[in-house]
Formats: structure tokens, C-alpha cells, sequence
């Protein structure tokens, strides 16, 4: 397609972000009240951005149901089950911070799960030691993200729901804006800002089973941040969760709550036995979700599972009320996909890639990068989940940190006193999407797509060890060669084709980045399971922050203070390490 056909519109803002998920919308909704000038883009329409997806809660400790839970303690859970890898700052900044977020949503209209008094309705989500999850059915993103959308909409917040970014602009080290075009019409969009906010998720979805969907969590945020001159921390900390449904193909990965095993579900395996007795005795399928998915995983390989290579999710014995209320999703899920009334028969699950623990490195004070002028948010960040995020807590993220990254943005762009800008910065971002109308070679992006996600599925999913890791890198850079021959051919339905081409260069990077962390963290700790090394090593309670130029620097984290160390249970690790 001929470029001099393509037109490119300018736009200026004080503060853009890109992702309109549920922490973009928290930190545009921030902006837009202290009256600063904001643009949210996303790829996706903005009802069905990622958030919308989330399933069974949001943390915060309320007390409504157990009055002896407290900040502390939610701090304490999450730092434990971190494998003391979360920045016990950011930790703490989270829980004290989420009890504010619940009432901003309630202050913006969201309807959640309430008791009959009209408290709050708070469920168990595994391992924490109180009931601390604030629920509306087991649709809470999707009735965070409404209400989110509704909220901007009343402010008049511009969002662009089909834009998607495919650099940020940068003159000597600090962000002007952000490049990129739209998927329907291929419009280019040189956007001019002060300050850009990433909210443009993970990279979950390099995996083949994953809970994201097509075009969700390739990496973009990683490859954005990358390039602007960011680094990633703990890349390899990836949260596998246990219950993902293993057919129709299509759909294999969709989430089934954690609210399921919440609620009383049980797992067993093909024999029947309900295997948690074994890994986790007293927590059962309340456990962590590194320990249930490892547990899946194991019962899987070493053939107690099913013929189709899952396992046994049962709510049937629940009350039909129970799943009616409190699991709808659920229900609606696997009656649309399989003709499954869960009310009767048992899910098929296996563990599914779920969310990148890891991300882009930033302060945990207000999500700052190492790029003046440019912030991480939500999945696409790093600091608060460590080697292993507990349940509910990425919704509570999302709440606490929109708010002071939007602050922290605000005052930035106010301390401005000149914009830079770089002829040279702009041109090479049109120049890259040139090039990639351009190209006309005889490799498809899907198909390689979809080899990285064969390759990560293979070398580097629950389990890992050295030789696995060093196959997956040699496959990968036969897979970066190719990319060198790609042909993109938008058409008449529009630029989805160059969206993939991006989506590609993201899900290269942040396969480079897990593989090459991964095989650095030489132990097993939380999601990460090496076979060949099965101890947690104390040398290893260190943040691993990748960029290409550096390779992997280790990174020492903070002392967790003593009030919250006091609140720290331990444990028992039986059935934990791989054997
Ligand atoms: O299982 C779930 O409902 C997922 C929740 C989460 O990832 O926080």
C-alpha cells in the first residue's frame, strides 16, 4: 500500500496514555479531576479492554467480614507469597492505599457483591489469611472497567479506541509523545506529550495456553519501554493459574475464576483423588496459585490426569444459588464454549499463562521510569507480586497506582519549561512503519507468532531447567532471522496485519527477556520451577532487571519493615519443590 496515501494527524495533550484498561482509565479519570489535559488510547474498544476480563475480586482489607484483617496483614500476605521478591515499598503503598481505591469506585457508581446489612461482601482467595476480596459476581473487571468508562465519559476524557502505538518519542532521555497508527484506517498519529503513562499490559500471551485473547498482553509495553530506553525486572515471573479450560483450541487458556475454588470447588485428578491433600494439606485448593498450578502440572505429567491432559474443577456439589450468584461467568463460560452445565458435570482444566509478575522496572513511590517523563502502570509494571501474586491483588493495583501516577504525572508536566522534540526521534518511527508496508517477504507474522508461543510453551512454561531454557534461545533466534522476511498485507479490512507485525517485535522481545532471566534465576522460587535447581537459593532474593545493552543486572530489595515482618506467616513448603 502506497504511503503518500496515508495521512498522519498531530495531536497534543499534557499527558497521554496508552491503554485504556483499568489503569490507564484510573490514572486519565486523575488527570481529568485536577484538570489536566489527557488523551487515553487503547487497541481495543475501551468496554473490552483486558481489565474487562478479570474474573473473581479485588483485595482490600475492608474488615467487613473479618474485622481483625488490617493493611498490614495484606501487606504481610503479599510479601510472603512475593517469595520476599515484592518491593516491600510498593507492597505497602498498595495496601494501605486499597481500602481508598474500593470507595473511589464506589464513589463513581461500581455495584459490588454486598450482605444483607449491605456491607461489602468479602470472599476467600487463596492464601491470604482473611477474607479480603471484594467481588461483583465473578464479573469485577468487567463491572470495574464499566464503571471506569463511565466515569471518563462524565469527565469527557478523549479516548481512541483503535490506535495503536508503535513507538515512543524520546529526546535525550526524556518522552515527548508517542508514534503510531490506526488498525481500521492505517491513519498515523504523531501524538505530542509531556508525559506518557504505559498501560498496555504484559506478556502472557506469548505462551500458547493463555488467559489473554488474540491481540492482549503480546508485549507492546514491554517493547515501548524498551526502546525508549526502560528496563524490565524479573521478566521470567510469569503466573501460570491453575484453572485454565483446555478445548475448544480457540478458547484453550480462558480463566476460570479462582472464585470457583473460593467458593468450595474441588480439584481431583483422573483417579478421583482430590491431589491437594497432598501438596498443600491444610489450605487444600485455597493454596497458592503457584503451588495448585504446580500441583496440576505434576498430577498432568506424571499421568494421573485426564486423557486430554487436565484435571478436575467440581462445583456441582455447590448450592445452584451459589453458582448462580456468585460464579455466573462461569457457568455462562462453559455452557457457550463446551455445552458444560457445571452445575452437574466437572470442568477440565489446566494450568494457563496468566499474568506477567514482572515488567517494566519503575519506582515504587510513583511509578517512574528511568525515562524522564514516562510511567509504567498496572501489568505492565513491576514491584508488587514478586515470584507470586496473590489473587485479587492486580485489580487493587490498578486502583491505587492510576491515582498517584496520575498525580505524579500532572506535577511533572506542570514542572515542564520546554518541550523537547526530535526530528530524528519522528522520523524514525514513520520510517519503521514505512518499512514494514514495505516489506513483501514470504513470512507470515502469525505463523511466527505462533512459533514463539510453541517455543515458550515447550522451554520455558511451569517448569524449566538450563538445557530447556538454551533450546528456546536458539529456537527464538531462528525466529528473529525470519522476521527479517516478513510480508505485511494490510487489505480492505484494514492494518490488523501491521498490528500483528508489532505484536510480533513485542512477543520476540519479551521472549528474549524471560528466557534470558530465567535461565539467570538458577533456583526455584514461587512460579519459577526449575527442575535443576529445586531449592530457593538466598542469593537469588534479588530483582533480575534485564535491557538488551545490559543483559541482566541483579538488583537488591529493600528490608520489609518490622511491623509488617511480624505479620508474616510461614508456611509449610510440602509438596512445593518440584521433585
Ligand atoms: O481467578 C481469578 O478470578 C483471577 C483473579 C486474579 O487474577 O486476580
Amino acid at each position: 500500500m502506497a504511503t503518500n496515501m496515508v495521512k498522519e494527524q498531530k495531536i497534543s495533550t499534557s499527558v497521554l496514555v496508552i491503554g485504556t484498561g483499568g489503569s490507564g482509565l484510573r490514572a486519565a479519570i486523575e488527570l481529568a479531576e485536577l484538570g489536566v489535559d489527557v488523551l487515553a488510547v487503547g487497541k481495543r474498544p475501551r468496554n473490552d479492554a483486558h481489565t474487562s476480563l478479570a474474573a473473581g475480586g479485588i483485595n482490600a482489607a475492608l474488615g467487613t467480614m473479618d474485622e481483625e484483617d488490617s493493611w498490614q496483614q495484606h501487606a504481610a500476605d503479599t510479601i510472603k507469597e512475593s517469595y520476599y521478591l515484592a518491593n516491600p515499598h510498593t507492597v505497602e503503598i498498595v495496601a494501605r492505599g486499597a481500602a481508598r481505591g474500593i470507595e473511589d469506585l464506589e464513589r463513581y457508581g461500581m455495584g459490588f457483591a454486598r450482605e444483607e446489612d449491605g456491607r461489602i461482601s468479602q470472599r476467600f482467595f487463596g492464601a491470604h489469611k482473611f477474607r479480603r476480596t471484594a467481588f461483583a459476581g465473578d464479573y469485577t473487571g468487567l463491572e470495574i472497567q464499566r464503571t471506569l468508562v463511565r466515569r471518563s465519559e462524565q469527565l469527557d476524557i478523549p479516548i481512541m479506541d483503535s490506535v495503536y502505538i508503535t513507538r515512543l518519542l524520546v529526546k535525550d532521555n526524556q518522552v515527548f509523545g508517542a508514534y503510531g497508527f490506526d488498525i481500521n484506517t492505517g491513519t498515523r498519529y504523531l501524538i505530542h506529550a509531556d508525559a506518557v503513562i504505559l498501560a498496555a499490559g504484559g506478556h502472557n500471551r506469548i505462551w500458547r495456553r493463555t488467559s489473554s485473547r488474540r491481540d492482549e498482553n503480546t508485549g507492546d509495553s514491554f517493547r515501548l519501554a524498551v526502546d525508549a530506553g526502560a528496563r524490565l525486572r524479573d521478566p521470567e515471573l510469569v503466573q501460570f493459574h491453575p484453572s485454565g479450560i483446555i478445548e475448544p483450541e480457540s478458547a484453550a487458556g480462558t480463566l476460570i475464576s479462582e472464585a470457583a475454588r473460593g467458593e468450595g470447588g474441588v480439584l481431583r485428578n483422573a483417579l478421583g483423588e482430590r491431589f491437594m491433600e497432598r501438596y498443600d494439606p491444610i489450605r487444600k485448593e485455597l493454596s497458592t496459585r503457584d503451588r495448585v498450578a504446580l500441583a496440576a502440572y505434576t498430577e498432568i505429567k506424571e499421568g494421573r490426569g485426564t486423557e486430554k491432559g487436565g484435571v478436575w474443577l467440581d462445583v456441582s456439589h455447590l448450592p445452584r444459588k451459589t453458582i448462580m450468584e456468585r460464579l455466573p461467568r462461569v457457568y455462562q463460560t462453559m455452557l457457550e464454549v463446551q455445552m458444560l452445565d457445571i452445575t452437574r458435570e466437572p470442568i477440565e482444566i489446566a494450568p494457563t499463562a496468566h499474568y506477567s509478575m514482572g515488567g517494566v522496572w519503575v519506582k515504587p513511590e510513583d511509578h517512574s521510569t528511568e525515562v524522564a517523563g514516562l510511567y509504567a502502570i498496572g501489568e505492565a509494571s513491576s514491584g508488587l507480586h514478586g515470584a507470586n501474586r496473590l489473587g485479587g491483588n492486580s485489580l487493587i493495583e490498578l486502583l491505587v497506582f492510576g491515582r498517584i501516577v496520575g498525580q505524579a504525572a500532572a506535577k511533572y508536566s506542570a514542572s515542564l519549561e520546554s518541550q523537547p522534540r526530535s526530528a530524528q526521534a519522528i522520523a524514525q518511527a514513520r520510517g519503521e512503519i514505512d518499512g514494514l508496508l514495505a516489506a513483501d517477504g514470504d513470512e507470515n507474522v502469525r505463523a511466527l507468532q505462533r512459533g514463539i508461543r510453541d517455543m515458550m510453551t515447550e522451554h520455558a512454561g511451569v517448569v524449566r531447567d538450563e538445557d530447556g531454557l538454551k533450546a528456546g534461545l536458539a529456537k527464538l533466534a531462528e525466529i528473529e532471522e525470519r522476521m527479517e522476511s516478513v510480508g505485511i498485507h494490510p487489505d480492505i479490512a484494514g492494518y490488523q496485519d501491521l498490528a500483528h507485525a508489532f505484536d510480533l517485535m513485542g512477543s520476540a522481545l519479551a521472549a528474549r527477556a524471560t528466557l534470558e532471566a530465567a535461565l539467570e534465576r538458577r533456583e526455584t522460587r514461587g512460579c519459577h520451577n526449575r527442575s535443576d535447581y529445586p531449592e530457593t537459593d538466598p542469593e537469588f532474593r534479588v530483582n533480575l532487571v534485564w535491557s538488551p545493552s545490559t543483559g541482566i543486572v541483579r538488583e537488591e530489595i529493600p528490608e520489609v519493615s518490622e511491623e509488617i515482618r511480624e505479620l508474616i506467616q510461614e508456611v509449610s513448603t510440602v509438596g512445593k519443590l518440584v521433585e
